[in-house]
């Protein structure tokens, strides 16, 4: 019999030279109390938060929480059900309808990840004989869509407008086209040049669908993302989110405009074969979506967390991902993972907590050191972050 487990060998080896070294774990941390959107307690430790996407720090937000216990007395701990059957509840529809008035569009459908958002929508509307068009640096998410899908897949060069031109250009008369782009990559928290990527691909004759996973609530004039902040938003097709970043919970969604988009009720697997979210976490994320609506002030502060952070890593001696801040991501990138490795544990006992990423996740096989800030980070807190990251830079080498 052969061990269909081999195929993880050269994983299970890389893990075990990496923990041999004597370091922490970096993929195994465990938060033993969580204080605030910004701090929590790991290993014993006061350890500030700048690895979750609680972007605007709506975990802790009292009538968030207040509307998550209340749904939980109404209407219990969950569904026990699908949403095209027992699963629909008042809540359901209350979020969805907080959805269509956060984006001032028709049609907006729940999911219960925003995993299982790009899984169902992409490989739904992408049938046999159409072409998904999407960008190589795109969320594992979009690239299980496609797998899933029938769909021809056309990959092209990250945020490269031409390449994406060009591959439009080869499509044959007349197929199905959808191009998929995201508004900030997650993983060096870049943007995407959409206004220019969309007007090629309307040029095209394709329908486009943005992920904003990283962007909603915080980038755009009323925090609908990069399309918003471009002055796109009305020539994008599909819009794709998700609970579990800005919302401060877990689910996913997408919003439309398109006239027969509840067709997608009956016909998206991923939405009809799975138990619908808890009413708790449905009336979580209506509250916080509602609340994000009018969150300006706090969208103004993660910009200047955002700049200051970006600004003083880069005086430190640090590469980063962008040459500007674009978001509320700021990558680090680090020479090697056993250097990266070292510097997150270095960070970690200073009583920082950042994300490792590591290829397949990170492109051009890069180690990052991924900062992500919320607008409830402080002024101190940002200060505190750059003097962890000058003592731990030094203690490993990786700056002098
Ligand atoms: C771009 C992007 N899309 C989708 C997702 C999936 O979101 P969820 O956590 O709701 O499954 C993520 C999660 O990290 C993401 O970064």
């Amino acid at each position: 019999m052969s061990d269909l487990f081999s195929k993880f060998d050269p994983v299970i080896e890389q893990r075990e030279t990496l923990l041999e070294s004597g370091i922490t774990d970096p993929f195994n941390l465990v938060m033993e109390r969580v204080e605030s959107p910004t701090v929590a307690i790991c290993n014993g430790r006061r350890t500030i938060l700048l690895g979750t996407y609680n972007y605007m720090g709506m975990t802790f937000d009292p009538d968030v929480v207040a509307a998550g216990k209340q749904a939980l007395d109404d209407f219990g701990s969950g569904t026990t059900g699908s949403r095209v059957l027992n699963g629909t509840y008042v809540g359901h529809k209350a979020v969805e309808q907080a959805l269509k008035d956060f984006y001032a569009m028709d049609h907006a459908m729940v999911f219960s990840t925003g995993y299982q958002a790009n899984l169902g929508i992409i490989s739904t509307i992408a049938g046999k004989d159409d072409y998904v068009v999407l960008d190589i640096d795109s969320h594992a998410s979009i690239y299980d869509g496609c797998a899933m899908g029938n769909a021809q897949i056309v990959p092209f060069r990250h945020n490269d407008i031409e390449a994406l031109e060009k591959r439009l250009k080869r499509i044959p008369e007349g197929a199905g086209k959808l191009v998929v782009l995201e508004g900030v990559y997650s993983m060096l928290g870049d943007i995407a040049p959409l206004r220019e990527m969309i007007a090629v691909c309307k040029a095209n004759g394709a329908m486009v669908l943005v992920d904003e996973a990283h962007s909603m609530g915080f980038i755009g004039e009323n925090g609908r993302g990069v399309a918003e902040a471009q002055g796109v938003i009305d020539d994008v097709d599909f819009i794709i989110g998700t609970f579990s970043k800005s919302v401060g919970t877990v689910g996913g969604f997408c919003v439309s405009n398109h006239p027969k988009f509840e067709i997608l009720r009956l016909v998206c697997r991923p939405y009809v074969f799975t138990a619908s979210l808890p009413p708790s976490v449905v009336a979580t994320a209506a509250t916080s979506i509602r609340k994000l609506m009018d969150s300006a002030d706090k969208r103004a502060h993660l910009w200047e967390n955002s700049k200051r952070l970006h600004a003083g890593l880069r005086q430190l001696g640090f590469t980063l991902g962008t040459q500007e801040p674009q978001s509320a991501i700021i990558a680090v990138i680090m020479p090697d993972l056993e250097k990266g490795a070292a510097m997150w544990e270095a960070l970690l006992n200073e009583g920082l907590y950042v994300n490792l990423a590591r290829p397949p996740a990170t492109p051009a096989g890069m180690t990052l050191l991924r900062c992500s800030l919320c607008a409830l980070h402080t002024e101190d807190q940002v200060g505190e972050i750059l003097g962890m990251f000058a003592a731990a830079g030094r203690a490993t080498g990786c700056i002098s």
